[in-house]
């Protein structure tokens, strides 16, 4: 087996690591012939890679390790939320940040290490919030004012302390390419940082049962610079000494939320997340020193960079169009559906042809997904081997919000998702039958 220019470049992780080509020019991931996978699976199928996400949280813990000493990685579970990949974090020793209901009953569902599970979200119900209060997960980032009131009642309904932190808008938007810093965020996310003494007086003076433990903010996601990471940071160390000296409360947590930017194509230039580890923690250093604040213990919650470049799935071609003058459509079986960030997002993807690796002999095609909407368009205009129905269309970097942001649009199936690693294939997540499809319906 060769490995061929889908290598992926030191920083640039846009394939799983274990791609390669067999001798009869078929894409294979970690030892599969990804036509292999397809006979025994069907299409359209999401394959994770499980070194893939190993490598990539081995990539957080040893680059912290090297500059920090007390650190906990979250691994943010709407990037792809479902036991085995949560089982498979809590083994690496990742913590877990949810935000609703259903991602913690999943992870209680698999025995995930409650301790480690961050509770998020801008509106979380009474009923989830008891609910995690009922299993004693780790902490609850408190969101804004009704949530404080509503965590403030659970607790002393059930004579619990909750430790909690508070999530802040440090005032930083991000965008790929850029960022400003504003005095005031347009987010729904988080407290406003001059409603600061509102929360403190509320908490430090009413409520024997809420313990806060430090502070939150999460700037963006896919993000390409380190800039708003060192700026949230000191921001956030600004109210850590605000807070101190104040009400003589010294807090030992800093969350900085996830965001780090993957490639989705060869012109993305994502940050090394050694280089990332190194100016973060280098930030905090500092500030702490000049502030004369004790370091915290340090807290990050990637998605994306950890589960995205595990993840490919492979489409089967259908029906092809020739615009006369005009684009070639390549209809898939798959689409809008099970990766919705192209048409919500207008994200961009790199695919191959899986039994085709070594063809040499190109077209310029559009890949169409299978669904009633004219936008559902998987990858404009991208360079091809020439195909045919049948064909194996795969597309990289699908492991993040693709499984977690699908639906059942037009009433098609979910795709099974499969796991590899080492000679193994397993199903983690069943593909969808029509009974499964009407299973609620009356
Ligand atoms: N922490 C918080 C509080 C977040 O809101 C998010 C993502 C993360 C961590 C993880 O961010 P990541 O490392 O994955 O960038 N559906 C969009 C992405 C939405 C991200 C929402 N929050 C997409 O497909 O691009």
């Amino acid at each position: 087996m060769t490995v061929i220019e889908l290598k992926n470049n030191k920083f640039q992780k846009l394939y799983p690591i274990n791609l390669g080509v067999n001798e009869i020019g078929h894409l294979t991931i970690s030892g599969f012939d990804t036509a292999e996978l397809v006979k025994k699976y069907g299409t359209p199928l999401y394959v994770i890679d499980e070194a893939t996400f190993g490598y990539n949280a081995d990539e957080y813990l040893n680059s912290l390790k090297k500059y920090y000493s007390n650190f906990l990685v979250l691994y943010a579970a709407k990037a792809f939320a479902c036991k085995k990949i949560f089982r498979l974090a809590n083994e690496i020793g990742l913590g877990l940040d949810v935000v609703s209901g259903g991602e913690l009953y999943t992870a209680i569902k698999s025995d995930f290490n409650l301790k480690n599970i961050y509770f998020h979200g801008n509106n979380k119900s009474q009923e989830e919030i008891q609910l995690a209060v009922k299993n004693n997960v780790g902490r609850i980032v408190c969101d804004n004012f009704y949530e404080l009131e509503l965590l403030q009642k659970i607790a002393k309904n059930e004579n619990k302390v909750l430790e909690i932190l508070i999530r802040l808008t440090p005032g930083i938007e991000c965008h790929t390419h850029e960022y400003i810093k504003t005095g005031h965020l347009d987010s729904k996310f988080g407290f406003d940082l001059e409603y600061l003494d509102e929360v403190l007086n509320l908490i430090t003076k009413d409520s024997k049962n809420l313990l806060l433990k430090g502070f939150h903010s999460h700037i963006g996601s896919q993000i390409f610079e380190i800039e708003p990471f060192s700026d949230s940071v000191e921001i956030l160390l600004d109210q850590f000494q605000y807070v101190k000296e104040k009400y003589k409360i010294e807090l030992a947590e800093l969350n900085i939320g996830g965001g780090i930017g993957i490639s989705y194509t060869k012109e993305d230039d994502p940050i090394p997340i050694d280089e990332w580890a190194k100016v973060t923690t280098n930030t905090i250093k500092q500030k702490c020193k000049k502030l004369d604040l004790n370091l915290p213990k340090l807290i990050c919650e990637p998605g994306r960079s950890l589960i995205a470049p595990s993840g490919i799935t492979i489409y089967k071609v259908g029906s092809i169009k020739q615009v006369p003058n005009g684009r070639k459509f390549v209809s898939v079986d798959g689409g809008m559906a099970d990766n919705p960030r192209p048409i919500t997002y207008q994200a961009k993807y790199t695919a191959v042809v899986a039994n085709k690796m070594n063809s040499k002999e190109l077209e310029n095609v559009t890949i169409a997904g299978r669904y009633c909407e004219t936008g559902d368009i998987l990858i404009k205009d991208i360079e091809l081997p020439k195909i045919i129905h049948g064909d194996l269309i795969t597309v990289f970097g699908t492991g993040a919000y693709n499984y977690s942001m699908s639906s059942n649009y037009n009433l098609v199936s979910r795709p099974a998702c499969i796991l590899v690693n080492n000679g193994k294939s397993e199903i983690i997540i069943e593909r969808e039958t029509y009974d499964d499809l009407i299973l609620k319906q009356k």
